[in-house]
């Protein structure tokens, strides 16, 4: 029994003691007759036999000053960190942090100048001898140098960062990442995937916590006509990514391509609000489009091509417009058997002689075109579209008074860089109608670097 002698007085304590005195002597008459029964019925020699015989005993001393020392390191981290079963189908402690390890930068003798401590951080005996506290030597500061950096290559979990040629579009967002063929089948030899468009959202729910979704659209292509997109969402990044590059893959779309290099022809194609307007360009144009027009034509293996998007920028609506356009391209025989007309280009380079490029087997005459009819090729890929192009607004100068100064300063070079060009393009020279009937008359080198070139030459 413990009593603080601060709190009762002098009497109260005396008290308490010749009450459990009292009570004491009532028990000891009980104690002793129970003993006595239980020596009866024991054999007595065997009793006194084991009571002198050599007894180990293990001192361990504890001082359970406040409550972290009554408890062991892995009970106080337990307590902290650890999530039930049923709290873990809820999701509860996914964010939780791990265990520490709080000796990390505080263990006895491995400081700035490591030194031994036996007992602390070696045994006391080592063998026959007893080891003195004495500083490491070089080859035992060595090995524990080693023996920390093979701990830290175990221990550390590494980051998985991306490569810088196989990052996305912009930054570390997904869209426009590569991610490979949808199966290392041999059939998919030669492919590629790409991220076209990534959404993660996040619900919290009353029994299963904050649930993850992701959505991806997802594109895959051989580069040489054969091209598959799917829209798929699901829990979890990774696995709906690889969900999502199979199922592209199972849905292959081919689209013909001219000369291997561009579309067919011209063309615009609507899906819900978004219009794309498509031209054809030469080989080495490149591609001068949306980046997912781009990637899109990565993925089909289009390299030359213009496109303009109007309306809504929705990832899906583009991909869904561009390939309903791709789809729907006629070839030019096609287009001839439809119209009944010779199919004839005339380009600026070739002086705009007239190339036919196709025939139908059947040409209608003059009298059987209707005059609301559309005879330009142009016109009639674009279905009657014309992209809209934005008036390009003039600068605030020119509509200042000094503007009109500066015209008429400039009226006399007006123009001249382009005529210099075409002069020497057409005649290899800079020359007049007067160059023949006077050959002296030469034009003046104004030019600094002009005259620099003369004088050095
Ligand atoms: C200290 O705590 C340990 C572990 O809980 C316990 O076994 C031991 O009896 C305690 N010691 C004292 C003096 O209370
Ligand atoms: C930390 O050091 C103490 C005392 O040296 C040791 O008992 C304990 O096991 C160590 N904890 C870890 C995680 O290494
Ligand atoms: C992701 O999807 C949600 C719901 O459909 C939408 O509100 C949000 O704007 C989207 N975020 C992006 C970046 O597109
Ligand atoms: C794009 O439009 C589709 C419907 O056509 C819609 O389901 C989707 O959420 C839209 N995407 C964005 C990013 O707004």
């Amino acid at each position: 029994m413990v009593v603080s002698r601060k709190i009762f007085s002098k009497n109260i304590f005396y008290k308490t003691i010749i009450h459990d005195y009292t009570f004491c002597l009532y028990n000891l008459k009980k104690i002793f007759l129970f003993l006595y029964i239980v020596l009866f019925v024991l054999d007595l020699k065997t009793i006194s036999g084991n009571l002198l015989l050599l007894q180990n005993v293990s001192l361990k001393s504890t001082r359970n000053a406040s409550f972290l020392n009554k408890r062991s390191a892995s009970e106080l981290w337990k307590s902290v960190i650890s999530v039930s079963n049923a709290g873990k189908r809820r999701g509860r402690g996914r964010t939780a942090s791990k265990a520490k390890d709080l000796n990390k930068t505080q263990k006895i003798g491995f400081g700035k100048i490591p030194i031994i401590f036996p007992g602390f951080n070696s045994n006391i005996i080592l063998g026959d001898t007893t080891l003195q506290q004495r500083p490491f030597t070089e080859q035992e500061k060595l090995n524990y140098i080693q023996e920390q950096e093979t701990k830290n290559l175990i221990s550390t979990t590494k980051r998985n960062k991306l490569h810088p040629l196989l990052r996305g579009w912009s930054g570390g967002q997904p869209g426009g990442r590569r991610l490979g063929p949808p199966s290392s089948d041999e059939s998919f030899k030669g492919f590629e995937t790409w991220i076209l468009y990534c959404n993660h959202t996040s619900i919290m729910t009353s029994n299963m916590g904050r649930t993850k979704r992701c959505r991806l659209l997802v594109i895959t292509g051989n580069r040489k006509g054969l091209a598959g997109f799917v829209m798929l969402s699901g829990s979890e990044f990774k696995s709906t990514v690889n969900a999502a590059k199979v199922k592209a893959g199972q849905r292959l779309i081919y689209v013909e391509r001219h000369n291997d290099h561009t579309v067919l022809h011209d063309f615009f194609s609507q899906f819900g609000n978004t219009k794309i307007f498509v031209e054809q360009r030469p080989k080495g144009h490149g591609l001068q489009c949306h980046r997912v027009i781009r990637t899109c034509c990565e993925a089909v293996g289009i390299t030359d091509l213009f496109a303009k998007i109007e309306g809504s920028n929705n990832v899906s609506s583009i991909v869904k417009a561009f390939f309903i356009g791709l789809l729907q391209q006629k070839t030019y025989d096609q287009i001839v058997k439809e119209k009944g007309l010779h199919l004839v280009e005339m380009r600026k380079e070739n002086n705009y002689f007239p190339t036919v490029l196709a025939s139908p087997t059947v040409v209608r005459d003059s009298s059987e075109i209707s005059p609301t009819e559309t005879l330009d090729f142009k016109n009639y890929v674009m279905n009657g579209r014309i992209p809209l192009r934005k008036k390009v607004r003039l600068p605030f100068y020119t509509k200042l008074p000094s503007w009109l100064i500066h015209l008429r300063k400039q009226e006399r070079h007006r123009d001249q860089d382009k005529v210099i060009i075409r002069l020497r393009a057409e005649y290899g020279d800079i020359c007049s109608f007067l160059t023949e009937k006077y050959p002296e008359a030469r034009p003046s080198k104004w030019r600094k670097h002009d005259k620099k070139k003369e004088e050095t030459t």
